[in-house]
């Protein structure tokens, strides 16, 4: 697991809270769900718990999955009313089916073998009730790989609760699995005028193109249902809303 999900997981809380809106995470996500009259929602990669009381609050029926106990321990403090359990999309086991899934913040990723793609999506399957919805965002390698070899550095800056911070991260094309790449960060606080390190992290991360997330849905059972190109900070991203075919 990287430092971001572990070590790093309150610095994590902090910078990605100004880096995404959640409000409109949200009414994104929930909009979709609405659309195919689905109330229960399973989120995979649920992190520090920051789209649980959005949906909460507005009647879904909700459960986070995070194979980060950092992070699961963070949402749980605070989201006291939510329901959390640490576990990996590779390979889970609910107790009920689950009406619909979603993974959001491009956290698929982390998913970087062939074997584990099939895994994960063989698993939200099993997970969901036939005509279950899953929703979920991907890095569009057709423009990020082009992307990076043009600029392999990216410094994002957020400021939250009155601290700011920095991530200085260097891209590198791997493509051991795919269009997969060596994302190396270096994090940062704001002190006065300076700039303190305050962590570091490696990953080896996944980007995927369209075509081949279609084969990997329809090798498990899932039906593509829509297919949104949707650029979300930095990043070109589809989000992809599939059907499970099967029980
Ligand atoms: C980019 S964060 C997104 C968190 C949250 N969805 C958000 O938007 O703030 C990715 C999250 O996915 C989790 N994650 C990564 N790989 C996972 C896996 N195989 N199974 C479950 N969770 C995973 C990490 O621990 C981390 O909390």
């Amino acid at each position: 697991m990287t430092n971001l999900y572990s070590k790093l997981a309150s610095v994590y809380e902090a910078m990605y809270y100004s880096f995404i809106d959640y409000e409109e995470e949200y009414i994104f996500y929930s909009n979709i769900l609405k659309k195919y009259h689905k109330n229960g929602v399973l989120e995979i990669g649920s992190g520090t718990g920051n789209l649980a009381p959005l949906f909460l609050e507005n009647g879904f029926e909700y459960l986070g999955l995070d194979y980060s106990k950092d992070m699961t321990e963070i949402a749980k403090s605070k989201v006291p009313e939510g329901e959390f359990i640490v576990g990996d999309m590779r390979d889970f086991q609910l107790k009920n089916q689950v009406q619909s899934a979603i993974i959001t913040g491009r956290t698929i990723s982390y998913i970087v073998e062939h074997q584990d793609v099939r895994g994960a999506f063989a698993s939200i399957g099993r997970n969901l009730q036939r005509g279950g919805i899953l929703c979920f965002d991907f890095i569009d390698a057709n423009r990020f790989i082009l992307d990076i070899t043009k600029e392999r550095n990216v410094v994002h800056e957020a400021t939250h609760k009155g601290k700011t911070y920095q991530r200085r991260s260097t891209w590198d094309l791997k493509g051991e699995h795919g269009m997969d790449v060596i994302w190396d960060s270096k994090y940062y606080e704001k002190t006065g005028d300076e700039w303190e390190e305050i962590g570091k992290d490696h990953a080896q991360v996944r980007t995927y193109m369209l075509n081949e997330i279609e084969i990997f849905l329809a090798l498990e059972n899932f039906k593509i249902l829509e297919v949104i190109d949707r650029p979300t900070y930095a990043f070109p991203t589809y989000v992809i809303v599939a059907q499970a075919t099967t029980d």
